[in-house]
This record gives C-alpha cells, sequence and structure tokens, in this order.
C-alpha cells in the first residue's frame, strides 16, 4: 500500500497517471501540483487528485513516491528543487520521453543518481492535451519503457513496475541509452521528418498548389506535424545525440537512393522498395514477433472441429512448399530473371525469401503466388544484416546450410522454440567434411554460427538417413566445392532439387542411389511453375476417404514418384483414389486427383513407402484410426524430430479421443473404430492441427484443437478451403 503518490505535472500523461492509480485504490492519496492554477482547480473537480499544491515543496512532504510528468526540459529545474528537500524514502520516477537528460540532469541535481529514482517512458499519448483529457484507461495494453541503472534499488524499481501494471501497461526495462536510440529511430526521426517536409513545401511559393494536389500520400505521411511544437521542440533538445546518429544514417540511405535516381538504377530502387513494402505489410507480425523475429510466447489459436460433414466440390489446395523454398533459393542464384507463378506464400517460405532479401536479392512480390527474382549469380549474395531467422523451417535452415557454408561472408540462422530443438548434426558434420566451419548449439541444436571464406571440396557421402534435405543440402554446398559431390541415399527422397538444378540448366548425374553435382557450370534463370503440395492435399485425400457422400477434385497437384507415398497406403488400406489430366509443369508431373469416399481397412505400411509419404502420416493416423483393424507403421523414427514428435503428438490426441494406440520407438500401432470428442493439443504443428481437424469428420463429438497458429507456414487458407469442400472446422470464437 503507498499512502501519498504525488504527481508533478497535469498534463494528459501525469493526469492520466493519477486519474488510474487514484480510481486503482492502491495509493492513500494522490496529490497533485502544477503551475496553472486552472489545471489544479480541474484536476480536483474531476476526480484526477484527492487534492492539489501550488508549492512543490509542500506536496512532496511525506510522499512515497514522486511521479515527474513536466515537459522534459522542465525536469532539470524540477529536479533541483526536488534536491533540495528532504525526501526521505520516497520513490522518484518520471514519464519524460527520453531518458539520458533526464538521468543527466538528475546526476547533476542530487550529486550522484538517486538510487530510489526510476526513470520511466510510457509509450502512449494522444492528439489531446491537458488535465481534462485525462484518461484512466490512457495506458491500457501499451507499453511502459523503464530505465533502471546498476545503481538503481531493485524495490524502487518494484514499486513503479507495480504502479504501471495496476494500469494495465505492459512494462518492459531497457538501458537508458538503447531507449534513446530506439526512440530515436522510431518516433522522434519521423516526427523531425513529417515537420521538415510540410515546412519545406509549405515555404515555397507556389504552396497553393501543392497543397491543393497534396492527397493521400503527404496526408499519411505528415499526420505526425500536427503534434505538440513545444514538446517536440524540448524532445529533440533533449535527444539530440540519439537523434543525430539516426538522421546521419538515414541521410546515407537517403543519398543513396538519390545516387540511384541520378544513374538511373533502378535495379536498386526496387530492391529498397520492395524490402521496404516487405516489412511494412509484416509490421503486425513483427509486433507480435512471429515469423521475422525471435518469437516470445505466441498466443495460443484455437480450432474447434465439429462433427460430421461430408466433403465435395473442387479445389486447389496452395503451392508445393519444398518447391517454393527451392524456386527461391535456386532463382536467386541464378544469372537472370526467374519468374515463380503458384508460390507458397506461407511462412515457411516466406521466411527463406526474406533470407534471400536480406542477403541482397531484390525480389518482387509475391502477388497472388507470382515472384520475379533477380538472380544475382553464384557468387553474388551479400552477408546479411544480422542473424538470418528462419522461424519454424527445417528445410530452410538445413538448405542454407549448405549453401552459406561456401560464401565468403559469416552467417548465423536461428529459428522459433520448435526449429531450435531440431537435429542439425546432420548437415553440419557432412558438411564439415566438405571444409565447412559451422559451430552449433549442445547436441548439434541451432543457432548455426557459419564461418565464410572456406574452401569447400566435394566428396562421397552415404547418408546415415534417408533425407532430402541433407541431401540438398550438400548438392548446394557441391555447386561451390572443388570437385565432384557424391550424395547416396539409403532410399529415394523428394528430388526437387536435382529437378530444379537441371531446370536451371545445371547438370546432375543420377546413378541409381547416387546424386553428383560438380561446381563447374553455373545456373540460368528460369520459368517455375509451382505445383499444388501434395503434402496439403493429403488433408483432402484422407477427408473425402473417412466422410460418407464425398467426392472431391484437387486441382493441379504435384505427383513427383518421391511424394507420392500417401496415395500409395491409402489406395493400400481400400482408397478410391484416381489420378486425371496427367501433364507436366516445370519439370514436375502433376494430376487432378480425384477422392471419393470408401471404407478403409488396416494394414502394415510398406516400409519402403516411409520416406516418400513422410510429412502425410498424422493424417494417415487418422485414415487408421477410421479404418477397420490396425494400422502398423514401422521404420519412420523420422518422425520424432520433425516439428514436433508426431508419434507421440498424434498417440497421445488420438488416446484423448478415444483411439486405442500404440506408440512404438519407430512407429505407431492403430486400432481402428469410434473416434470420439475432446481436446488436444497440436504442439505448434502445423499438421498435428490440420490432422486433427480432418478427424472431426467421424467424430461423435467436437474436437477442441490447441496451439495451432503455425499451420500458416504451410497451409495458410486451410480453413477457408476446408469449410468450402464442406468440413466443419474454424477458429475458436469465429463460427
Ligand atoms: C523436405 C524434406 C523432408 C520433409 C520436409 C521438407 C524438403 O524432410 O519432411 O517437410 O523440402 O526437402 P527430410 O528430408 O529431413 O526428411
Amino acid at each position: 500500500m503507498i499512502r501519498r503518490l504525488v504527481v508533478v505535472g497535469l498534463g494528459l500523461i501525469g493526469g492520466s497517471f493519477a486519474k488510474g492509480i487514484r480510481e486503482s485504490g492502491l495509493c492513500g492519496e494522490v496529490v497533485g501540483v502544477d503551475l496553472d492554477p486552472q489545471s489544479r482547480k480541474l484536476a480536483v473537480e474531476l476526480g484526477v487528485v484527492d487534492r492539489c499544491e501550488a508549492d512543490l515543496a509542500v506536496a512532496c512532504r511525506d510522499a512515497d513516491v514522486i511521479q515527474l510528468a513536466v515537459p522534459i526540459l522542465a525536469m532539470e529545474k524540477v529536479l533541483a528543487l526536488l534536491a533540495t528537500f528532504d525526501l526521505g524514502d520516497a520513490v522518484l520516477t518520471d514519464v519524460g520521453s527520453a531518458k539520458g537528460n533526464v538521468v543527466n540532469a538528475a546526476r547533476l541535481a542530487f550529486g550522484a543518481m538517486p538510487a530510489r529514482f526510476v526513470p520511466g517512458h510510457p509509450i502512449a499519448g494522444s492528439e489531446q492535451s491537458g488535465v481534462e483529457a485525462s484518461n484512466a484507461q490512457l495506458f491500457k495494453r501499451h507499453k511502459v519503457i523503464l530505465t533502471p541503472l546498476p545503481e538503481t534499488d531493485p524495490e524502487a524499481l518494484a514499486v513503479v513496475d507495480r504502479l504501471w501494471s495496476e494500469l494495465g501497461a505492459d512494462v518492459e526495462h531497457m538501458e537508458v541509452e538503447r531507449h534513446d536510440e530506439v526512440l530515436a529511430a522510431t518516433s522522434h526521426l519521423p516526427h523531425l521528418l513529417a515537420f521538415g517536409l510540410v515546412d519545406s513545401l509549405a515555404k515555397r511559393n507556389e504552396n497553393l498548389d501543392i497543397f491543393r494536389y497534396a492527397a493521400g500520400g503527404f496526408r499519411d505521411f505528415t499526420r505526425i506535424a500536427g503534434s505538440d511544437p513545444v514538446m517536440w521542440h524540448d524532445i529533440f533538445l533533449a535527444n539530440r545525440e540519439a537523434v543525430l546518429r539516426t538522421l546521419d544514417t538515414f541521410r546515407t540511405d537517403l543519398d543513396a537512393l538519390r545516387d540511384a535516381m541520378v544513374a538511373g538504377d533502378g535495379h536498386q530502387l526496387l530492391g529498397v522498395f520492395t524490402r521496404a513494402r516487405m516489412a511494412r505489410e509484416h509490421f503486425g507480425k513483427i509486433l507480435a514477433q512471429r515469423a521475422y523475429v525471435e518469437p516470445v510466447e505466441a498466443e495460443d489459436l484455437v480450432f474447434l472441429a465439429s462433427p460430421g460433414g461430408s466433403v465435395t466440390g473442387r479445389i486447389r489446395v496452395p503451392g508445393d512448399k519444398s518447391i517454393s523454398h527451392r524456386s527461391i533459393m535456386l532463382g536467386s542464384l541464378a544469372e537472370g530473371i526467374t519468374e515463380v507463378e503458384g508460390f507458397l506464400e506461407g511462412e515457411d517460405a516466406l521466411a527463406t525469401l526474406q533470407a534471400f532479401r536480406d542477403m541482397g536479392v531484390v525480389i518482387e512480390g509475391p502477388h497472388h503466388g507470382r515472384l520475379t527474382i533477380h538472380g544475382v549469380g553464384l557468387h553474388g549474395l551479400k552477408s546479411a544484416p544480422g542473424p538470418i531467422y528462419l522461424g519454424n523451417s527445417g528445410t530452410s535452415m538445413r538448405l542454407l546450410a549448405g549453401l552459406l557454408a561456401a560464401q565468403s561472408f559469416d552467417s548465423t540462422l536461428t529459428g522459433d522454440a520448435s526449429l531450435s530443438r531440431r537435429p542439425m548434426g546432420r548437415v553440419a558434420e557432412p558438411l564439415r567434411a566438405m571444409g565447412a566451419v559451422i559451430e552449433t548449439a549442445a547436441e548439434g541444436r541451432p543457432p548455426l554460427k557459419i564461418k565464410g571464406g572456406r574452401t569447400l571440396n566435394g566428396m562421397n557421402y552415404e547418408m546415415p538417413v534417408a533425407s532430402a534435405q541433407v541431401k540438398s543440402s550438400l548438392l548446394l554446398a557441391g555447386l561451390y566445392a572443388q570437385g565432384t559431390t557424391t550424395v547416396i541415399e539409403p532410399a529415394p527422397t523428394r528430388d526437387h532439387t536435382e529437378r530444379m538444378l537441371r531446370g536451371f540448366g545445371h547438370p546432375v548425374s543420377v546413378d541409381g542411389a547416387k546424386v553428383s553435382v560438380t561446381s563447374d557450370s553455373g545456373l540460368k534463370a528460369a520459368r517455375i511453375e509451382v505445383p499444388a503440395d501434395i503434402s496439403s492435399a493429403a488433408f483432402f485425400m484422407v477427408a473425402a476417404s473417412i466422410a460418407e457422400g464425398s467426392d472431391l477434385v484437387l486441382e493441379h497437384v504435384g505427383i513427383n514418384p518421391t511424394r507420392t507415398g500417401v496415395i500409395d497406403i491409402l489406395r493400400l488400406m481400400g482408397a478410391d483414389i484416381t489420378l486425371d489430366n496427367q501433364r507436366e509443369a516445370g519439370g514436375e508431373p502433376v494430376a487432378d486427383v480425384r477422392v471419393r469416399s470408401a471404407s478403409l481397412k488396416g494394414i502394415e505400411i510398406p516400409e519402403a513407402l516411409v520416406p516418400l509419404a513422410i510429412d502425410e502420416f498424422p493424417v494417415i493416423f487418422v485414415a487408421a484410426a477410421c479404418a477397420q483393424g490396425r494400422t502398423v507403421l514401422r521404420g519412420a523414427q523420422e518422425l520424432r524430430v520433425k516439428e514436433s514428435d508426431r508419434i507421440q503428438a498424434m498417440a497421445d490426441g488420438l488416446l484423448k479421443l478415444g483411439v486405442s494406440v500404440e506408440p512404438t520407438p519407430d512407429g505407431i500401432i492403430i486400432d481402428g473404430g469410434q473416434i470420439g470428442g475432446g481436446v488436444v493439443d497440436a504442439q505448434g504443428d502445423h499438421r498435428i492441427a490440420m490432422a486433427f481437424s480432418v478427424a472431426a469428420l467421424r467424430a461423435q463429438a467436437p474436437i477442441q484443437i490447441h496451439d495451432c497458429a503455425n499451420v500458416a507456414t504451410s497451409f495458410p487458407n486451410f480453413l477457408a478451403l476446408s469449410a468450402q469442400v464442406g468440413m466443419r472446422v474454424a477458429q475458436e470464437g469465429q463460427l
């Protein structure tokens, strides 16, 4: 309990703080101080404070907490006065938009930074001002940055933390210098530019005309030039050094844009604009800390799947994830312009796209699945400005490891919590044997720190696991290695890298299980048509098979023989699947896949089909749960190191739904029967979330599926397409 809170300065921020704390009942008495008699009177009348004082010394008598909410340049004066009082144990804090100057002023006034002074800055405000605009809710869900110093008393910090939390604010701690740098870049510089641009245009003779024709762009860019000039004058003087640094960096970048225009360098302009547009589009995600930056706890996205329904119609599922990744990689490394169609705009493929943009490749789009990649050639990549964050995407990390091991610059690859648990030793070890220098975290986990400037040597590598990612990683390294790089597969795995390399004019020799490349030739730009992803189509193949009265056509599905294990397995179980209109698109076979309901039976899944259906097992397990009799899977221990441990995650969920399952070290045994309803956990794994959505077609009660946000990594419009064909699954709360 705080007996007395004193708020010095009753403007919008001080008034809102006082009012909120007063309403919370956390303080015995809230006392206001302001120079303006009218504000003091209003503050009491409006219930912002219990009483007001004109004299600072009188107000601060017996205060427990003193909040300084005066204009930032007035802070020095107030602090100098406070230093002459006996403040006892009072905690001091402030709300200034720059922190370095406040800390300096406090040091000057008190001789040293007082341990009970906690500098703070709420990132909130409004265009209104004055005590009459006080709003107890102003800070709710807004960030408040506190910048404690090493000498700050932890107890005083806890008191200030508590006060802001009571107002519903999200409190963060930051170093003083960092705060001032961040605010200079994100708030102060934009205000300077807005004020500057409006003034520059307004003082020209023809300003009337300019303003008459100034439409959206001018209005949007300069909205903040309507802010309080005095307050901003204070802020620029208070945070002068940090603003000057960010302004100078910006001037350099602006000069580079000017130079590009002088030189008629459209490529350079396009690079800046496409990168900026992407960053702006994903601003929301960046703020939610998903996909392009280090994640914090993402919110739980819950699917609710209602029982029953049949599956009918014609749909095209989004583009193949594996091929989408490779189109960016090879398109970037090619000479010339590569056009891509059907690109998967899911978070995994977008993470690869962003990585190459960060390495200086100009990529236009994606727009309705279309991309234009301005290839830089095998030796044209540049070092990314920081660590490359790959979200949830194992394919991005493993393939990039091979490619980056051969570059002249160092790189660091990081990922989300799931990716950070996945084994990377399987690529790091053979790459090291080729001469790469790669550091991993314990047990070969990410992040990967890759040293540049190494000469790689080709080698013969017998892969211990059947992995297309490992194979592709080594082949990409092989594009730079001396001599021949040969990978020998223990069982066939997807061959998209080999096909696409040939499509880009780079020879690949295949001899049985042996795949070889050399560094003797480069890549030439190509057109790529990405077929629909059979791994996404698989959810609907099982859906239409298990739901009575179903008849569904999945258009333009990639049926590369290294990917069709799911069709073979479902057919062995008795599914009715036909392939119509078989043709070739961009070096990959495609077909329209028609699926009608059938009564399925349990089988022993042939082990040879495991690598050819590796991503489809979660939904195949759902088919098995609906089949008559027992289904047994062996030789699939790889499933334990996917985005989740897919054997355990599916076994846990199916058990909850009343299905009889037994996980084994390398597979699962499922006895088909009734599926009940219940609550299951997708464990952040997109394919587990979608598999349980399909299970609801045959469930007896609703299935609630937790942790589904990552469906966006591979199948962003899954819910919309599901609804279109008659499945009853939706995001909870949006039914
Ligand atoms: C992929 C290969 C497979 C697959 C993954 C994509 C690829 O992984 O599970 O979703 O694009 O090469 P492994 O090769 O590690 O089995």
